[in-house]
C-alpha cells in the first residue's frame, strides 16, 4: 500500500447536523447540510477504506460507502458511534453535534400563551472527546467550526481533546463553512499543519483524505 492508500482500513465518520427535540413538532438544529462529511466519506472510500457513516438528517442521497446509519439527536449519534467504535481504525467527526439539548422535551405541542418562554438546556456528551479518550483509541480526526481565531481554537482542541488531527474552518462568513458548496480548511496535527484554500467540498475532501491517509500510514508504519 502506498502512502495514501487506506486499503483495509475501517473508518467510522459522523456527518450532518443533529436535531434536539423541543416538543413533538419542534427541534433545535443547525445549518450543517452534511456535504463536507459526505464528500469526505466518499474520498476515504476512494482510497480503499471501508467507511461506516453515522449521519444526522440531511437532504443528500446515499453516498458510495459501506454502510450509512441514520440518526437524529446527539444522544442517538453518541450511541451509534459508541456501539461501532471498537471495530474502527480511524474515526472522523465531521458532524455539527448540538452541545446542548432541551432537558425535557414537552409531551405535547407547546402552546403560545405567555409573552416569553424559557427552555432549559443540558449538555450533550462530547462524542469526539470520548472516542479520543478510549484506550486503545482509533486514529482520531476532529473538525473545528469557528467564527474567529480559527487556528488558536483548533490548536486548543487538538491538544485538550488529544486528537491526532483537526481540520478547522471559518463559519458564518461570506464563503465556505456550513451549507455552501465550497470550503477552506486549516489542518493541524501534533507535528505540523497544512492550509487547504477555498475550493469545492468535493476537491477539498479528496485533499483532506490524502492528508489523513498520510498521517495514518505514518503512525502505523512503525
Ligand atoms: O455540513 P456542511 O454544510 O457541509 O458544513 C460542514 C461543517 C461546517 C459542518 C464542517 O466542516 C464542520 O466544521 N464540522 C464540525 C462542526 C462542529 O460542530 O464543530 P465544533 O467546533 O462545535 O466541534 C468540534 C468537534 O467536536 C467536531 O469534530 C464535532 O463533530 C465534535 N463534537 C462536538 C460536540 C459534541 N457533542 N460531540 C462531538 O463529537
Amino acid at each position: 500500500a502506498g502512502p495514501s492508500s487506506l486499503e483495509g482500513v475501517r473508518v467510522l465518520l459522523t456527518a450532518g447536523p443533529t436535531r434536539e427535540p423541543v416538543d413533538p413538532v419542534r427541534f433545535l438544529g443547525n445549518r450543517s447540510s452534511g456535504r463536507m462529511g459526505y464528500a469526505l466519506a466518499e474520498s476515504l472510500a476512494d482510497l480503499g477504506a471501508r467507511v461506516v457513516l453515522v449521519s444526522g438528517p440531511t437532504a443528500l442521497s446515499m453516498p458510495r460507502v459501506h454502510e450509512r446509519i441514520g440518526v437524529e439527536t446527539a444522544l442517538e449519534m453518541h450511541a451509534a458511534v459508541m456501539s461501532r467504535v471498537a471495530d474502527c481504525d480511524l474515526f472522523v467527526a465531521t458532524a455539527a453535534v448540538a452541545d446542548y439539548r432541551p432537558e425535557r422535551p414537552a409531551d405535547g405541542k407547546i402552546k403560545k400563551s405567555a409573552e416569553g418562554l424559557t427552555l432549559r438546556l443540558v449538555r450533550n456528551p462530547d462524542i469526539l472527546s470520548e472516542v479520543a479518550a478510549l484506550d486503545p483509541a482509533p486514529f482520531t480526526v476532529g473538525f473545528a467550526a469557528e467564527t474567529e481565531r480559527v487556528a488558536d481554537y483548533a490548536l486548543g482542541k487538538l491538544r485538550d481533546k488529544r486528537l491526532d488531527m483537526i481540520a478547522a474552518n471559518l463559519v458564518g462568513g461570506e464563503r465556505g463553512g456550513f451549507e455552501r458548496d465550497e470550503n477552506a480548511l486549516s489542518v493541524f496535527w501534533p507535528e505540523g499543519s497544512r492550509d487547504l484554500p477555498m475550493m469545492s467540498k468535493t476537491r477539498l475532501a479528496a485533499e483532506l483524505a490524502a492528508l489523513i491517509a498520510e498521517r495514518y500510514r505514518e503512525r502505523h508504519a512503525a
